[in-house]
């Protein structure tokens, strides 16, 4: 199994200077904060709440209520593509379920997880604005419409041969 490079703790630090400087005078804004650390990273790592908890003297437990209560923020790195399975109205009746299924069960993960090999991360998402094409897929901002489950796989299984 492939596994993800971990930052050290002295990486973190250094990383996130930027961010210490930025929000060092500004009480108050732990969701910027956060948004801050998660653009820096991709994701919020442990060290990084550690590390801003202690320099900017905020508990750590307030950054984890307010990171655990938005579900824009993650706390495991996302895949290196992120696959975004429409659920919306148009796509479901054209048979997304079936898709997020096959999905699933083809590369063994659940709905909002990410490949053991960091390749693909599966979210179901609200309508993408192209009902047209519907069932839809985004990849990376890619869209791919009127998928099958076999295509849907077809289509990831290309973007792996080329990473
Ligand atoms: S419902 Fe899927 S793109 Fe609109």
């Amino acid at each position: 199994m492939k596994t993800v490079p971990k930052e050290t703790p002295k990486d973190v630090a250094k990383a996130l200077e930027p961010v210490i400087k930025r929000y060092r005078e500004k009480k108050g804004n732990t969701i910027s904060l956060l948004s801050d650390i998660q653009t820096t990273f991709g994701y919020i790592p442990e060290d990084a709440v550690d590390h801003v908890s202690r320099v900017l003297n905020l508990p750590s437990a307030e950054i984890y209520g307010v990171a655990s209560f938005y579900a824009m923020f993650r706390f495991k790195p996302e895949g290196k593509y992120v696959v975004r399975l429409c659920r919306g109205t148009a796509c479901h009746v054209q048979g997304s379920w079936l898709i997020g299924e096959q999905l699933q069960r083809h590369f063994g993960i659940p709905e909002g997880g990410t490949t053991e090999d960091n390749m693909f991360s599966l979210h179901y998402v609200a309508c993408l604005g192209c009902c047209s094409l519907a069932p839809v897929m985004m990849v990376n901002g890619t869209v791919h419409g009127r998928l099958s489950p076999e295509l849907a796989v077809e289509v990831l299984e290309s973007y792996r041969s080329k990473a």
